[in-house]
């Protein structure tokens, strides 16, 4: 290979980048329409008639607990973390969590995830739900929410309603419907 062809940029030289430069950072609202583009692409149309989509349609995610991941100026990823309800108690919701196809098995979602779950448990935050595959979720500590504990509005496979908890005994408090948070 020439030189002259060694420094001319290629689209595998975009696909297969410098992961030197990778860094997380907090989400901020300019990211959102890069992450509705994602998720577009990711999860299709159907993803407005999911049921964690419904928990968060309106709600801002928590800023300081959500994050992306970009190479440079490129958003690659991102995870966040929104606020919902059980009777009285103030949940989070994780998610969606995604990362672009190229970019994946490199360890970017789940330093994503672990991030964001850092940031809430220093918060104080004491139970982390949200909707997913548990053979993904329980390498970062999420498990099956046990049958008829807590429940979602509307249909979920009760398999992949996971829960992590941040201080110790606050899961055992909850019991009923999640819902919004306002
Ligand atoms: C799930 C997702 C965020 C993982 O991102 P990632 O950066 O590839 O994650 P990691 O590098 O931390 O982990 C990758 C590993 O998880 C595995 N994995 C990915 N999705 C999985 C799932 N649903 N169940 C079990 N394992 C899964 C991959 O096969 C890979 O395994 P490998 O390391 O043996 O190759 C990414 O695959 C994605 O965006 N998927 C589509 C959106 C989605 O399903 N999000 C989760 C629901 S909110």
């Amino acid at each position: 290979m020439s030189d002259a062809h060694k420094t001319s940029p290629s689209i595998s030289d975009l696909q297969t980048p410098d992961l030197q430069s990778l860094g997380l950072r907090p989400l901020r609202a300019s990211d959102l329409p890069f992450i509705e583009r994602l998720d577009e692409r990711v999860f299709g149309p159907g993803r407005f008639t999911r049921t964690a989509y419904r928990l968060r349609e309106g709600i801002a995610p928590d800023f300081n607990l959500s994050f992306v991941a970009h190479v440079g100026t490129l958003l690659i990823g991102a995870n966040m973390m929104t606020p919902v309800k059980c009777g009285d108690a103030d949940l989070l919701l994780l998610g969606p969590l995604t990362v672009e196809p190229a970019f994946r098995s490199r360890g970017i979602g789940e330093a994503l995830a672990l991030k964001s779950l850092e940031a809430a448990r220093n918060a104080g935050h004491g139970v982390v739900i949200l909707v997913g595959d548990l053979p993904y979720y329980d390498r970062l500590g999420f498990k099956p929410a046990p049958m008829g504990k807590i429940a979602l509005p509307g249909p979920v496979d009760p398999a992949r309603l996971l829960y992590a908890e941040l201080q110790p005994g606050t899961f055992a408090a909850l019991k009923g419907k999640i819902g919004r948070a306002f």
